[in-house]
């Protein structure tokens, strides 16, 4: 099936043309041609015209395996059958109207009997705006203003040192670093009875130790504050419940999105009714939250859930990529790169940002989209085929890299 058949050069005609017209060069910053490949830019591809399984065609013709899947949410594979099948069936019955749909109750029940914490279930469409609805509800419930975070929660403005935040939404927010128990006690214990919420990506590179999640726990029992947890990249990946699933410690609220819907616009907030509750005092609502497209795809990666261990595959497929790395590496005999991170959210880790641009560039032209930085994510889709390309891919991209350096 043809998608979009533009006329195709070598030449990257794309990025020119996408730097003129769009800021950046791209709406999505982990695609902008720097974020993809640092300094390396060169010809290489940033533009697709077709995603199929683990493969990418780009808009030059040519024929990559990605190992970035779509910034992890992509798990089953692009353009899933079953996904797409439901995915049409829901477009082709409109997914819109002046309702709600029923799907939505359908689908927030479903996520309610797989997520430990949920009791009630909001949709919106991306994981910003999940994790800031999620704020919200803290908010609201708890009557206060200031939030301990740790993590990357999307681009808006609660969360956001960028240019052009108004220093003042900044004052309600306290960064905290990743699994250093005696900051979380110190600043949470520091802010007392201002603390509205604790909001955590709990996994970032590694699982946290079980005393940082369990201290955030007692903090916010101790101060009546509203656990959250980020669960955008670890939902329908480490376990369909995401990473509240491996331990004892279930938050009050947490949020979900990219692998929910295999790629299609979904996010939940999910949580204690009693805090959920708090959703309906304040205003929170997009015109498109619960249009049936996305749903029917939350619906469709569900059940593929149900019918499979789809988490215990993505863990045991992570793991034979990662090895298939570390294979390259080690007989390639280049030093200051190592394979890092989880199975099922790895990374590659180079001494250097401009040796990894070079790599990453090697790479493509051996067939392979590595993601820079973190992650490169598994996907149903990577079969034994797949992998060993990727091997090979990696092999020959350090090859090349030890023999000019
Ligand atoms: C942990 C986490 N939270 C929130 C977000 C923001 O999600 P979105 O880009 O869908 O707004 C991301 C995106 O990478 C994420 O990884």
């Amino acid at each position: 099936m043809a998608i979009l058949d533009f006329d195709r050069s070598d030449e990257n005609v794309w990025r020119p043309r996408a730097a003129a017209i769009i800021p950046g060069g791209a709406s999505t910053g982990s695609k902008r041609p720097e974020a993809l490949f640092g300094e390396r830019v060169g010809e290489l591809p940033t533009h697709f015209t077709r995603a199929s399984g683990c493969r990418i065609q780009t808009a030059e013709g040519r024929e990559l395996i990605d190992c970035t899947m779509a910034l992890g949410a992509v798990t089953l594979g692009y353009a899933d059958d079953v996904v797409t099948q439901a995915v049409l069936e829901a477009a082709s019955n409109g997914n819109v109207c002046g309702l709600s749909p029923a799907m939505e109750v359908d689908v927030a029940e479903r996520l309610a009997e797989l997520i430990p914490c949920a009791e009630q279930v909001r949709f919106l469409k991306t994981g910003a705006e999940g994790v800031a609805a999620a704020v919200r509800i803290a908010r609201a419930h708890t009557g206060r203003a200031v939030v301990i975070a740790c993590g990357y929660f999307g681009w808006l403005d609660w969360s956001s040192d960028a240019s052009g935040v108004p220093e003042s939404v900044r004052a309600d927010i306290v960064r905290v670093p990743y699994d250093d128990v005696d900051a979380l006690e110190t600043t949470a214990k520091h802010l007392g009875d201002r603390l509205a919420a604790i909001v955590l990506e709990p996994v970032i590179e590694r699982l946290p130790s079980v005393e940082w999640i369990a201290e955030a726990r007692r903090a916010c029992d101790e101060s009546g504050a509203v656990l959250i947890f980020d669960e955008i990249k670890t939902g329908f990946r480490l376990k369909p419940g995401g990473y509240q699933e491996l331990v004892d410690v279930a938050p009050d609220l947490a949020v979900f999105g990219k692998a929910l819907a295999n790629g299609y616009p979904l996010s939940a907030v999910v949580g204690r009714e009693s805090v959920m509750r708090a959703a309906s005092d304040t205003w929170i609502s997009s015109t498109l939250a619960s249009e049936t497209v996305s749903l029917a795809a939350a619906r469709a990666v569900i059940e593929w859930h149900a019918r499979a261990e789809v988490c215990e595959s993505l863990g045991d497929i992570g793991a034979e990529m990662r090895s298939a790395v570390d294979r390259a590496i080690v007989a390639s005999r280049v030093e200051g790169v190592r394979v890092d991170g989880l199975d099922h959210m790895w990374l590659i880790r180079f001494d250097s940002p401009a040796r990894e641009s070079r790599f990453l560039e090697l790479a493509v032209e051996a067939g392979v989209l590595f993601k820079r930085g973190a992650y490169d994510f598994p996907s149903l889709a990577h079969d034994e085929e797949a992998i060993a390309e990727i091997e090979s891919a990696a092999s020959s991209a350090l090859v090349r890299l030890r023999d000019e350096e």
